[in-house]
């Protein structure tokens, strides 16, 4: 639930293809989802803290063998309601849910979205999705954070032992979960892989990023 800074389109992640206007049987595409953030989050930093998490996501799908576009869809979809809910954590996913049932989305997206915010709904993370996109759209945040201290605020220039240092410094970044990071390890990753993979899926929208 880190929202750091972050708008906008394109996508040429990480070994995939750039397909759009494609139907994905998850009940909405890339190019709806974008325009419901779009319609529902004003900051554009949050729409940006949106698409990486989605390229988080992907790369994270394609590390594990998993769907991709499924997966990208929650992290860009995952925080719909953030500015609808005033940033209220005990409401955050609520509207959501809500709205993406009510499109028909896919259940499984919903249920990851709804998930990475346990308070919301006294229910707990139970699958490798739900981890992938808590620890996942988690991590974006720091690794914002870290790029900022660097001295030309370039994610290209971020060196992957610095997200590891500065994960162990507590009073870095202080509201980004450490623990929610370390979720991680339920997809069999340690740390190391983990925020390399991450750390290289941001630097591959580092334009759209702005950083
Ligand atoms: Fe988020």
């Amino acid at each position: 639930m880190e929202h750091f800074l972050f708008c906008h389109d394109p996508r040429k992640r990480g070994g995939g293809k750039i397909e759009r206007g494609r139907p994905m049987g998850y009940g909405i595409d890339r190019e709806e989802a974008l325009a419901l953030i779009n319609e529902h989050i004003r900051n554009p930093n949050m729409v940006k803290h949106c698409i990486a998490a989605e390229a988080v996501m992907m790369a994270l799908a394609d590390r594990l063998g998993e769907d991709r576009d499924k997966w990208g869809l929650a992290g860009l979809l995952h925080d719909l309601d953030v500015e609808m809910v005033d940033n209220d954590l005990s409401r955050h996913t609520l509207e959501t849910v809500r709205i993406l049932q009510e499109k028909g989305i896919a259940p499984e997206i919903v249920e990851a979205i709804k998930l990475h915010n346990e308070k919301a709904h006294g229910e707990k993370r139970h699958d490798t999705f739900h981890h992938a996109l808590a620890a996942g759209e988690t991590v974006t945040g720091l690794i914002i954070a870290t790029t900022l201290v660097y001295p030309d605020k370039k994610l290209k220039s971020v060196k992957h032992k610095s997200i590891k240092k500065r994960m162990k410094e507590k009073s870095f970044a202080a509201s980004v979960s450490r623990e929610t990071i370390m979720e991680c390890e339920k997809l069999g990753m340690d740390l190391d892989e983990f925020s390399r993979i991450c750390l290289t899926a941001m630097q591959g929208i580092s334009d759209e990023l702005g950083l």
